[in-house]
C-alpha cells in the first residue's frame, strides 16, 4: 500500500534536507512542491516580468510543463524540458515563487499536478500547504518550524558555500517578508494542519531532524 509523508514549514526550518533524506531512506520519490511554484516563477519572470497580473498569467500555464527527473541520483526539475534546477535557487526567483503562489490559478494548477506525481506511489512531499490542501489524507504529517534568527544563519551559510556574497540581515529581511506572504493569503496559507506533529528545529542537527521522522515513518510502515 502507498503512503504520503507530508512536510510543511518556512523557509530554512529543515524541510528539505530532511524529506529529501527521508525519502532517500525509505527508497520512496522526494517531491520538491516549492522547485515547482519557483518553476513557475521564472516562467513567469521572462514572459512578463515581475508583475503580478492573473489575467496575464492564467494563459502562460497552457504552456508550462513540469517534470522531475533523477539525475546521477540526483532529482532535478525540468520546465518544458529545460533542466532549471540550479536557476532556481537564488532570492529573485524565492520572492517570485512566493508572488505567484498567492494566485488561485498558480496554486490550482500546481496543487493537480502534485496529486498526478503522487497517483499510486508513496512519496515523501515538502512546502506549505501539503498537509492542509494538497494531501489532507496523508499519513503522517509534520510541521517544521524554526526561529528567524537561525533559519537566516543557515541560509547565508548555504549561499556562503555556494560562493554567493550576502548580507545576514539582508537574508532576515527576505525571508520576514515572505513568512508574511506566505502565511498571510487568501488561499491555501502556511498553516501547521491539526493533525501535524510540531519540530521546533532551532536546536536540532540535520541528523536528529531525519532520524525524528524516519522513527515515526518506520512505525507507519509497520502498520500498514
Ligand atoms: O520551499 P521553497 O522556499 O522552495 O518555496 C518557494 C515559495 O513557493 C514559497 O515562498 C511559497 C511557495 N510555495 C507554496 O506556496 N506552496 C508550496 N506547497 C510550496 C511553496
Amino acid at each position: 500500500m502507498s503512503f504520503i509523508i507530508a512536510i510543511d514549514g518556512p523557509a530554512g526550518s529543515g524541510k528539505t534536507t530532511t524529506a529529501k533524506r527521508v525519502a532517500e531512506i525509505l527508497k520512496v520519490i522526494y517531491l520538491d512542491t516549492g522547485a515547482m511554484y519557483r518553476a513557475v516563477g521564472l516562467y513567469v519572470l521572462s514572459k512578463i516580468g515581475e508583475t503580478l497580473d492573473e489575467d496575464k498569467i492564467k494563459p502562460l500555464l497552457n504552456e508550462i510543463e513540469i517534470r522531475f527527473e533523477n539525475v546521477s541520483g540526483e532529482r532535478r526539475i525540468l520546465l518544458n524540458g529545460r533542466d532549471i534546477s540550479d536557476e532556481i535557487r537564488n532570492e529573485t526567483i524565492s520572492q517570485m515563487a512566493s508572488k505567484v503562489s498567492t494566485l488561485k490559478s498558480v496554486r490550482d494548477f500546481l496543487v493537480d499536478e502534485q496529486r498526478r506525481i503522487s497517483k499510486n506511489t508513496s512519496l515523501v512531499a515538502e512546502g506549505r500547504d501539503i498537509g492542509t490542501v494538497v494531501f489532507p489524507h496523508a499519513q503522517l504529517k509534520f510541521y517544521m518550524d524554526c526561529t528567524i534568527d537561525e533559519r537566516a544563519k543557515r541560509r547565508s551559510l548555504e549561499y556562503s558555500e555556494k560562493k554567493i556574497q550576502t548580507d545576514i540581515s539582508d537574508i532576515k529581511r527576505q525571508i520576514a517578508e515572505r513568512d508574511e506572504r506566505d502565511k498571510s493569503r487568501a488561499h491555501a496559507p502556511l498553516k501547521m494542519a491539526d493533525d501535524a506533529i510540531l519540530i521546533d528545529t532551532t536546536s536540532m542537527s540535520k541528523e536528529e531532524q531525519i532520524q525524528f521522522v524516519v522513527a515515526k515513518a518506520q512505525k507507519l510502515k509497520d502498520c500498514i
